[in-house]
This record gives structure tokens, sequence and C-alpha cells, in this order.
């Protein structure tokens, strides 16, 4: 069965795009564009227990995924990872239904694999001779594998002090890899003008309608995975936002198919203390953020200090009656230890500051006993081992 994709949307004014043309963001207004797919028909025609069959990876949702022929699918077995309870957190924190979603099993390593996935299989289907990625590290090494994958060549930008493993996959897998002086922000602005000159297509977070598709699958299976059931709260490590915003959109796609009913999931954004541009706007009541000044953090995924879609990120929250909140690299790193020791799950420190959160949050009250909670894990721990200081 292929996709139901039938339009593209301006998330600011809401004017209408074909699908069928290569495209950043909205002419209109500069900002994010959104896929909508024909939910009425899709309703009509598809019972959700038939994708419970398929084989468990992301492309299990392929009708809400915007590929037109299946056979164009760049794809590592991304998605489909498992939704672990966490009984031993959960125990020590008074908490009856803890869950972790494990994205570390991903190709890559990490949850980027989805977006990359899914944004680069539509850009080379609409004609994208190559790829451009400014990224924090995680999605340069995504990319630099599904390009590869695809038969090409990505032009990776990174701060240059991200961590070894995220340069050294890049060139593994035959990305060129450029090495910027600065942030994400200014990696962007090398990599634009680099698609711009050379005719290639940028895939920066949000920039682009198809990363964010890929990453509603994570909760599109965390839905699935509960049996068509919505937790009660996600606490979501957030850098650009694209998974906070994917999951709230597929929520609500699911329900528009009246595959689940019930209140959205309060999405919990957790920044890092040294870049909290997200949990400042949150806690100010604006609706978009300033830039975060002297962004530093050992969590590279958070080092985003001017989020593109922070509208939308703050939206999803105040939507959802969720909140936001940053930690320190110090709790993230024992959070680690924690994860591991109580679960056996071997996190990334961004995925170990959403416990972080979790243990505030119930503290503060906010988080109660009988809630359906799920952390999401954004990447695996192995990537992050320099981060580990004890001697054996
Ligand atoms: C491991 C990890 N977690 C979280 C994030 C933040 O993700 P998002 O951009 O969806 O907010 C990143 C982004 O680089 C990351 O690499
Ligand atoms: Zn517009």
């Amino acid at each position: 069965m292929a996709s139901y994709l039938d339009h593209l949307e301006c998330t600011q004014c809401g004017k209408s795009y074909p699908s069928n043309q290569l495209i950043g963001v909205s002419p209109c207004c500069g900002k994010v564009l959104f896929a909508r797919y024909d939910l009425a028909k899709m309703r009509r025609e598809v019972d959700r227990d038939a994708l419970a069959g398929r084989p468990a990876n992301m492309w299990q949702f392929e009708e809400l995924l915007p590929v037109g022929d299946p056979e164009r699918i760049v794809t590592l077995g991304e998605g489909g990872t498992p939704l672990l309870k966490a009984p031993e957190l959960g125990r020590r924190l008074g908490l009856g239904h803890l869950y972790i979603k494990e994205e570390g099993l991903n190709p890559t390593g990490t949850f980027k694999a989805r977006g990359i996935s899914a944004a680069v299989s539509r850009a080379i289907e609409l004609g994208a001779p190559g790829f451009t990625m400014p990224s924090a590290g995680n999605a340069a090494g995504a990319a630099a594998a599904y390009c590869a994958r695809a038969g090409l060549r990505a032009k990776v930008f990174m701060p240059q002090d991200v961590p070894d493993t995220n340069k050294k996959e890049c060139i593994l897998a035959g990305s060129e890899v450029n090495l910027v002086e600065g942030l994400i922000n200014d990696a962007g602005r090398e990599a634009v003008a680099v698609a711009k000159e050379q005719n290639l297509f940028d895939l920066s977070t949000l920039k682009e309608p198809y990363r964010a598709e890929g990453k509603k699958t994570m909760g599109l299976e965390i839905a699935m995975q509960l049996g068509w059931k919505l937790p009660s709260a996600i606490i979501y490590p957030t850098g650009g936002g694209t998974g906070i915003i994917g999951m709230h959109k597929g929520f609500q796609e699911l329900r528009e198919l009246g595959w689940i009913d019930g209140p959205q999931p309060k999405f919990i954004a957790v920044q890092a203390t040294g870049c909290q541009p997200i949990v400042q706007a949150f806690q100010q009541g604006k609706e978009v953020s300033e830039p975060w000044q002297n962004a530093a953090t050992l969590a590279d995924g958070l080092r985003v200090p001017s989020p593109f879609a922070d509208y939308l990120i703050l939206a999803a929250i105040r939507e959802t009656g969720g909140t936001a909140l940053a930690v320190e690299d110090s709790e993230m790193v024992d959070a680690m230890y924690e994860m591991a020791t109580a679960e056996g799950i071997i996190a990334c420190p961004e995925g170990a500051a959403t416990l972080v959160a979790l243990k505030r949050l119930v503290k503060e009250g906010f988080l109660g006993p009988e809630e359906t909670i799920v952390l999401l894990n954004t990447g695996s721990g192995y990537k992050y081992l320099h981060l580990i200081k004890d001697k054996v």
C-alpha cells in the first residue's frame, strides 16, 4: 500500500502547496511546511490491525509517510524499536507504568535514522541529486549512512568540537566532512550556502517537510505498542524539536483516523542548563524563543541555541498541558549510570536527561504514580563512552 500524502501546508498561514516538488520552507512565510495526508480516504480504506502484522520498522506506517513508490525507500531497518518497561526505576520513583522507548537500537545508533530515511527517500524520489546536512553530530552520521545506502556522498557540516565518533562515522560512510567554527546555526549557514552553490538539497532540521515525518513514527509506534492507547506524558530531550513536533502531529493524525482517542500526552521538553531557549520561552509565556548566548553542554544534541521551529515546539507543549525544564550536565552523566545499573539501558546523555527531569517532576507532583510515562532515549550510550571516566 502506498502513501496517502496529499499536499503540503504552511504552519504559519495554512497555505497549501503541491507535495510533488522538492521544497524547503514555505515560500509564503519562510516557515515549516507540514505534510498533509488524505486521512478521510485512508480512514475508509486502511485498518490499523493490518499494519500490526508487518515487519517491525518505521515503514510499517508507510501510508502515513511521504514516499510514493515503495521501491524508492532508502532503508537500513530504522524504527520498530522496543518500548521497554522500566520496573526498577518505576519502583524507586513510585511509578506503576514507566517505559523507555529505546531509540539507541536504530541504524547509526540514534533516532536520527528515522528522519533521515524519510527525508532522503522522498527527496531522491523527487529528483534531489545530492545533499548537504548541518548537524549537532548524530544527524550527520545518519545522513552519511543513508546517502551511502542510496549511492550518494553527503556533505555534512558540524561544529568542530563534536565527538570523534560523529566525525568518524561520517568519514567511514564516505561523506565529505566540514568542521565549522561555532555551533549548529553556523554549520547551517555554511550548509545552505554550499547547497545553493552546488545545486544540492539541504536537509536542515524542519527546513524541509519530511524529517519530522520520520520522527513522528516514534509516536505511532508508542501508540501501537501500548495497544492503541496513548501515554499520559512523554519526556523528550529537545534540541531542534523535530521529535516533539513530529509525535504531536502523528497523534493528531491517528485521532483523525479514528485509531485512538483520549487526550494527547503531555509533552515535556528537557534541555540543558547551558542551552535552554525553549525552557526560558516557556517559563516567560512567550510564543517564540530568544537565541541562547554562549550555548554549552556535553549533550551535543541539545546544543541548539536558536531552534528554527521554536513556535511549534512551544505550541505542542502548551496545547498538551506539558512543561519544559533544564538539567545539569553532571546530572545527565549520573543518570546514564542509573539507567544502566537499574535497567541495563546504555543511554546517551540526552536520553538520560529525561530521567533527571522525571525525578524532578515526580517530586514536584507534576507527574503521579498512576500515569503512563514514556522517556525517550534518543540514542545509544555507546556513542558517548568518552563521558565515562571510571577506570577498571
Ligand atoms: C541523541 C540526541 N537526542 C536528542 C536530540 C534533539 O533532537 P531534536 O532535534 O528532535 O529536538 C539530538 C539532536 O541532535 C540528538 O542527537
Ligand atoms: Zn505561510
